[in-house]
Order: structure tokens, then C-alpha cells, then sequence
């Protein structure tokens, strides 16, 4: 079983979408996969809800809780993914500490980018393998993406090869339950998850 956490203190830049998609992506990919849902807004719980299939698996937990979560999926689950809340908290430190890989989504505006030694501060803590993603691009230009690695790398960390684009997509899947490779696999949005997620399988066989 392998632990992925999803961390960023800023709110907003996508942790919640990211934990769904990247766990559908690893469903259809042919993994038991469990989401740890760790916010108290309980984004990814609720999207559970409104969902007909009944995987992955959604779990709620606090960080005392945690490892006996864990613990109790050793055995079922391949993948399990964290998702963490916004702002600063003791879910993230917890989620972090557990994870084989973090993964910080932030979109290429400074609000998030000057929020980012924060997040990798905690995650230099633990050193665990940490790459930053971008998201929530803009789909017709791709200066701020290089300006956006630059930044990332002048904090001394690393960004995962594959970028989201800004895609309706992801929105409207949320609404319903879905992810965008459920409502159309053939969408942009679906093709830049699933090639995100193969980036992923890659990057945990070589932390394995
Ligand atoms: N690549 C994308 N393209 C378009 N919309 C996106 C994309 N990623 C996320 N969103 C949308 O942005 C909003 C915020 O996303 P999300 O809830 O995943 O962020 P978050 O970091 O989990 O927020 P919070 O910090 O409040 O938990 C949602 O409406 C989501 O549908
Ligand atoms: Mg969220």
C-alpha cells in the first residue's frame, strides 16, 4: 500500500479535485484505492455522496484517527490518497508524515506561490518526496507555466512534468459525483489527469 498526500495551505488551488481525480484515475487503472478525506469541509466526503459508484472508497478522519485508518486498509487498499485542509492545521503534519509522496497543487498566481515554502517547510520536516503540480493553468498560454516552474524551483523543489489546464471539465464532473474522465474520457481535462497519474505510477515505483 502506498500513501500519496495531497498538502497546500493556500485554499482553493485545487487538493480536493486533484485527491478525486488522481483516485479514479488509479480505479480505472485497476487499483483499490481509498481517499483519506482529512478537511472538515469535507469537499471530497460530500462529492462521495453525490456519487453512484461506490469507489474509491471516501473516509473521513481526524489525525488521531489516522493510523488506525490506515492500519485497517493495509490489506484492501493498493493506493490511498489524503486529502488535507487549507491553512495551516495538525491534519496536514500528520497526513504528511505517513505519505510516500506529497503532491502541492498550486495554480501559477502568487498567492499560492508566496504560500509554498510554508507547505514545503512541512514537508522538508518529514523529507518525504515532494513535487509541486500545477493547476488550474491558463489552456492558451504557456509562458506562466515556465515563469511558474521557475519560481517553484528557485524554492529549491521540484514540479511534476504534467500541468492541469484551467478546464471546465473538472467543474462540471464535480456537480455530479464524476471526475472529467468519467463525464468524457476523451476531453483534455481527462487526458491531462490520466497523464498525470501515469507521471504518479512512475514517480512511486522509484520511491518504492
Ligand atoms: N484544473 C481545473 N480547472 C478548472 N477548475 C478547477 C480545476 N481544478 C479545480 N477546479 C475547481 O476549483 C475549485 C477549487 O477546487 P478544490 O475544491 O479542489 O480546491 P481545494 O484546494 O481543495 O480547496 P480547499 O482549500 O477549500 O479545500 C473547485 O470549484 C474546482 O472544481
Ligand atoms: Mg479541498
Amino acid at each position: 500500500m502506498q500513501i500519496i498526500t495531497i498538502a497546500m495551505q493556500k485554499g482553493g488551488v485545487g487538493k480536493s479535485t486533484l485527491a478525486r481525480s488522481l483516485a479514479v484515475a488509479a480505479v480505472r487503472d485497476g487499483l483499490s484505492v481509498l481517499i483519506v478525506d482529512m478537511d472538515a469541509q469535507q469537499s471530497v466526503s460530500q462529492w462521495a455522496e453525490r456519487r453512484e459508484a461506490d469507489v474509491p472508497v471516501v473516509v473521513f478522519s481526524t489525525e488521531n484517527e489516522l493510523p488506525k485508518k490506515l492500519a485497517q486498509a493495509k490489506e484492501a487498499a493498493d493506493l490511498v490518497i489524503i486529502d488535507t485542509p487549507p491553512a495551516r492545521s495538525t491534519e496536514a503534519p500528520a497526513a504528511v508524515e505517513v505519505a510516500d509522496l506529497v503532491l502541492i497543487p498550486t495554480t501559477p498566481d502568487v498567492e499560492p506561490l508566496e504560500q509554498m515554502p510554508r507547505t514545503l517547510r512541512l514537508c522538508r520536516g518529514f523529507s518525504r518526496p515532494v513535487f509541486a503540480v500545477i493547476n488550474m493553468a491558463n489552456p492558451t498560454g504557456s509562458t506562466e507555466v515556465t515563469q511558474t516552474r521557475e519560481v517553484i524551483e528557485a524554492l529549491g523543489a521540484r514540479t511534476a512534468s504534467v500541468v492541469l489546464h484551467r478546464r471546465k471539465a473538472h467543474r462540471d464532473a464535480s456537480a455530479s459525483g464524476l471526475t472529467a474522465q468519467e463525464i468524457d474520457v476523451e476531453s483534455k481535462a481527462a487526458q491531462e489527469v490520466s497523464k498525470l497519474w501515469e507521471w504518479v505510477r512512475a514517480v512511486l515505483q522509484v520511491n518504492n
